[in-house]
């Protein structure tokens, strides 16, 4: 027997709800999956071209129950097997973060659970813990839909902010792009695929190429969206391939040479990627070269951890709950925070 075997197991209950993922996952220690539910409104939003949070909102109201039951069901356990209630309680959208906040605050009322309010980028980076724990000092590429960041971690649940966007986040910059070259909201993925079949022949700017840990997109969105009307004009037609490769060359090498230049800089011995992007398999691939070459250990989380999930936001709730970091029923959603 050793000491592990007296150790309680600790069960978080995660909820998300800050865009138009409806989920919850319960957790066990931390880096443990038991059962995860995740209700995407994609397809409610793709005929808009983008998230109405109006309706995303509403479809919280009507999946979140179904949703929360659903998690219980599938981990075949009760409210009273959980020790504690995580929460996105911010940044998003503050009519969607409210749904989950509310659902978080009534359960921890009625069962007496404590209330672990996570930040949403916490979540994106604890999504790697599920895969294998992490190891400091790490250096989180945070790349989502709303978020473009460099954070060192020295231990659990500390983040110091290196740097980040200035104006438009990645994701949001290949949504954008992806739109002016007519593909389907969400646009990344589908630029991603779009861009195998190109070459890099259009002459596009790495943003931001200086020696601070900044980014910036909206220079990068608008020489996209430029070139595109320039060719329109010359009734040129714009070779999409090419353009979604020569943008994912551009964008991307903006994120690696940041992240060798603070690799090098703070003595890194893990960078994990986190966020949507994560999911772009350009990005992966240079991260990977970039790692071994370095010798740095690169963790990418899967596919299903990538983008919004309530299994990221158990995982960073138990680390978040050992550092004790509790709210009580007046906690409040946040549409923009910062991560601390
Ligand atoms: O993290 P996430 O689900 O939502 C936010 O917290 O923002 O990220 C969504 C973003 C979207 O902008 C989406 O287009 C982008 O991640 N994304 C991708 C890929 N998969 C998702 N971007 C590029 N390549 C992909 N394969
Ligand atoms: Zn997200």
């Amino acid at each position: 027997m050793n000491c592990g075997d007296d150790m309680k197991d600790t069960y978080i209950l995660g909820i998300e709800s800050s865009c138009d993922e409806t989920s919850a996952s319960i957790i066990k220690n931390g880096t443990e999956e038991i059962s995860t539910v995740i209700s995407s409104q994609i397809d409610i939003h793709k005929d808009y071209g983008g998230v109405v949070p109006e309706i995303a909102s509403r479809n919280h109201v009507k999946n979140i129950t179904i949703v929360l039951e659903e998690c219980l069901e599938k981990a075949n356990m009760t409210m009273d097997e959980i020790d504690a209630i995580a929460i996105t309680y911010g940044p998003g959208l503050i009519g969607s973060l409210l749904v989950g906040l509310e659902a978080a605050k009534t359960l921890a009322f009625i069962y007496n659970k404590p209330l672990i309010p996570v930040h949403h980028i916490a979540g994106h980076i604890y999504a790697n813990s599920l895969v294998k724990p992490l190891e400091f000092p790490l250096l989180a590429v945070v790349v989502s839909g709303g978020h473009t960041e460099l954070i060192k971690m020295d231990k659990h649940y500390s983040f110091k902010k290196l740097g980040g966007t200035l104006d438009d986040a990645i994701g949001e910059c290949y949504d954008k792009v992806a739109r002016v070259i007519g593909l389907e909201y969400p646009g990344g993925p589908k630029l991603d695929k779009l861009a195998h079949e190109g070459k890099d022949t259009y002459d596009l700017p790495i943003p931001l190429n200086d020696d601070t840990y900044n980014f910036s997109f909206s220079g990068l969105k608008s020489a996209v969206i430029n070139l595109a009307h320039n060719e329109e004009q010359r009734n040129n037609e714009i070779r999409k391939a090419d353009l979604a490769c020569s943008f994912e060359n551009a964008a991307i090498s903006s994120i690696t040479n940041k992240t060798k230049k603070a690799i090098e800089e703070f003595n890194i011995k893990t960078v994990i990627i986190a966020g949507g992007v994560a999911a772009n398999s350009f990005l992966r691939e240079e991260m990977q070269k970039l790692c071994d070459e370095l010798k740095v250990d690169l963790s990418i989380p899967p596919m299903n951890y990538c983008t919004d999930n309530a299994a990221m936001i158990g995982a960073a709730g138990y680390y978040a709950y050992l550092d004790g970091r509790k709210a009580d029923l007046k906690l409040n959603a946040k549409s923009q925070d910062t991560l601390i």
